[in-house]
């Protein structure tokens, strides 16, 4: 059980995202729940449901203003009773991976915080988040693609989500390494023949070619992780023949 809570500019956004596919029928079974609340109804009653203000030192863009964005998230901290991690979503965060994934869908609640515009007071940030979140480095418009990419990678962990649980431990980082290539029928398409050891029956051969193909992929695509996998006698031949084709 996951109850997602997200501070947004854009609800619309965040819901339509989220109730589609396999979120969407999380929330259908209630193994998930998802809350938007607009900032925009906590703006200042004199400022006509704005909520942002021009950069004190100047400069362009406008900034989001302390007091909606701590209002909008004490009206869920205060209905949710205890202390709940606050998620804000900025390039300055800590980059987001699926060891954090794990981390926070150990708990109940999670506020995510969106931001949009040129940035948000740094005071109301100060009293509110406790893990700023950055999903890569690049730059987006807001906060709220971003939250929906922690909400899913997290929604997949909670269990009952997926129908299949051996599926969320066999993937690409569960184990360290990248997942092995995969084929369904037909066995030749476009003149290209589905590996045979898939179609010999032998199990123990499948599992061995699968891992040797991790591992080959791994080292191409992202050879930093090798260094953080723990590697049987076996893994380490497969990986040295890998080496050898390569030159
Ligand atoms: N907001 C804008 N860009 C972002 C990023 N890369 N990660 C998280 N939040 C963001």
């Amino acid at each position: 059980m996951m109850n997602f809570h997200v501070l947004t500019l854009f609800p619309e956004m965040i819901a339509g995202g989220m109730h589609t596919s396999i979120t969407g029928r999380a929330m259908d079974k209630g193994l998930i729940t998802l809350e938007t609340v607009n900032i925009r109804d906590f703006a200042e009653e004199h400022r006509k449901g704005r909520v942002d203000d021009y950069s004190y030192g100047g400069g362009a863009g406008m900034i989001m203003q302390a007091e909606p964005v701590y209002r909008s998230w004490k009206s869920v901290a205060d209905r949710i009773g205890h202390p709940v991690r606050t998620v804000f979503l900025t390039p300055q965060g800590r980059v987001f991976n699926q060891r954090m994934a794990h981390e926070l869908a150990d708990g109940e609640d999670l506020i995510f915080l969106c931001g949009h515009y040129e940035g948000v007071d740094e005071r109301v940030l100060e009293e509110i988040v406790t893990d700023p979140v950055s999903i890569g480095d690049y730059v987006l418009t807001g906060g709220e693609l971003p939250a929906m990419v922690m909400m899913d990678a997290i929604s997949r962990l909670v269990p009952g989500v997926l129908s299949n649980s051996d599926s969320a431990v066999t993937e690409s980082f569960e184990d360290g390494l990248l997942e092995y290539p995969q084929y369904t029928r037909p066995d030749i398409w476009h003149h290209k023949q589905v590996p045979p050891i898939l179609t010999s029956g032998d199990h123990a051969r499948v599992d061995r070619w699968r891992r040797d193909r991790s591992l080959e992929r791994t080292f191409r695509m992202r050879p930093e992780l090798l260094e953080k996998v723990q590697l049987s006698p076996q893994d380490r031949k497969a990986l040295s023949e890998i080496r050898v084709q390569e030159n």
